[in-house]
């Protein structure tokens, strides 16, 4: 964390500060589902008001093609004004006549958001001209958006590089989570990696098997890797044509010395529906007509030893079908383990990725994890091992 200038190290009174945060809430019908990423900026957000500084919001909403009305920022600022408790003032554009008035209207303590980044396609591009129509808002930059630092846009990157830059609260929390998660955790650690697929996480299984000392593999790509291994999968969820890429992965695991657990039973019906007659097969007896839509109890038990013997975990992806119970067993016994553990002092849980959230909101247990990211590629490309732009301009 001492690479990162935070707001410690900010002279704050009197200066606007241009401050980038992820509103990217989900909505539906104009009412946002889950407020989580609004409730994260809040702290930041205080402590500048709080310190008399004047604080000009920047976000990106959907992503829209040029200014489009469906995806205005207006009724999220109006929600965040109530999740503050104090008025936020709106800009109907984030550069130019409208945003510069704005800001000049603004006291010591304001809060002003402005209208989507992502209207304007120099966002995007990182655009120099579009970076410095920004900068001419603000005295001072500083992220708090790591669930976008994974884009090197013009508010995500751009600006930290010509402005003076600081890690907002919520990017130094999840920075530090994510240093003692992988970077410089305490060890063993172990890696819980769900989902339904190995393609989509190929990358991550590599980088992981060179990191963790077990990797606990469960969900769809489970199966990619009991087929690759020459057993039947049945009618279930399997990417097949995947087969050498699980071995490679098995093979460099041996050669790292990374324990790989795989499911030794799995929870089998006929259809992917709630409620789905269904009946426990070993995984070397998953019958021809059944897929398999969680993990047994054997390997729940497997799982639970891997945590009991880790001081640090890490977990992206569910370990069965959460979404339609009762296959959502694995999942939720496997995090309320790791929640207990973590409470009882003798784990350090990280969790993050947007199913990982909904299943740990699932079992109940995402305030019981030491760190919860409400990031989704941003928090894939870091257990990547991959840099990530908005993060690395702020270290410059
Ligand atoms: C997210 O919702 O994951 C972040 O806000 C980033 O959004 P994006 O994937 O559209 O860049
Ligand atoms: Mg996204």
């Amino acid at each position: 964390m001492s690479a990162f200038r935070t707001l410690d190290n900010a002279d704050l009174k009197g200066k606007r500060a241009l401050v980038r945060v992820d509103l990217n809430v989900p909505m539906e019908n104009g009412r946002i589902t889950d407020a989580t990423r609004i409730e994260r900026v809040l702290p930041t957000i205080r402590e500048i008001a709080d310190k008399g500084g004047r604080v000009v919001l920047l976000a990106h909403f959907g992503r829209p093609k040029g200014r489009d009305p469906k995806e205005t920022l207006r009724p999220v600022g109006e929600a965040l004004a109530q999740h503050l408790g104090k008025p936020v003032a709106f800009a109907e554009d984030c550069i130019g006549e409208a945003a510069r008035e704005a800001v000049s209207a603004m006291k010591d303590g304001d809060v002003l958001l402005l209208e989507n980044t992502r209207f304007h396609a120099g966002e995007e591009k990182n655009d120099p001209a579009f970076v410095s129509e920004l900068a001419k808002l603000g005295d001072l930059y500083v992220n708090d958006a790591f669930s976008a630092a994974h884009r090197a846009h013009a508010s995500t990157e751009g600006l930290a590089r010509v402005l003076p830059g600081f890690a907002g609260r919520t990017m130094q929390a999840e920075l530090d989570a994510l240093t003692k998660g992988l970077e410089a955790p305490t060890r063993p650690v172990v890696a819980v990696v769900g989902g339904a697929k190995v393609s989509t996480k190929l990358d991550l299984l590599e980088n992981l098997v060179a990191k963790v000392d077990a990797l606990v593999i469960g969900g769809g790509m489970a199966n990619t890797f009991i087929h690759a291994m020459g057993l039947e999968v049945g009618k279930s969820l399997a990417e097949r044509d995947l087969a050498e890429t699980a071995l490679r992965i098995i093979a460099k695991a041996r050669d790292t010395g990374c324990a790989i657990i795989l499911p030794v039973d799995g929870v089998c019906a006929t259809e992917f529906k709630a409620g789905a007659e269904n009946h426990t097969y070993g995984i070397d007896a998953i019958p021809e007509d059944r897929m398999i839509l969680d993990v047994g109890s054997q390997s729940i038990e497997r799982i639970m030893a891997a945590i009991n013997d880790a001081a640090t975990l890490v977990w992206n992806g569910p370990l069965g079908a959460f979404e339609i119970p009762p296959f959502d067993q694995g999942t939720v016994a496997a995090a309320r383990h790791a929640a207990q553990r973590t409470k009882e002092g003798k784990l350090v849980s990280v969790a993050g990725g947007g199913d990982t959230v909904a299943a740990l909101n699932h079992a109940g247990v995402a305030d019981d994890f030491t760190y919860v990211s409400t990031a989704g590629g941003a928090f894939l490309e870091w257990l990547e091992g991959k840099a990530l732009p908005g993060v690395e301009a702020l270290r410059a």
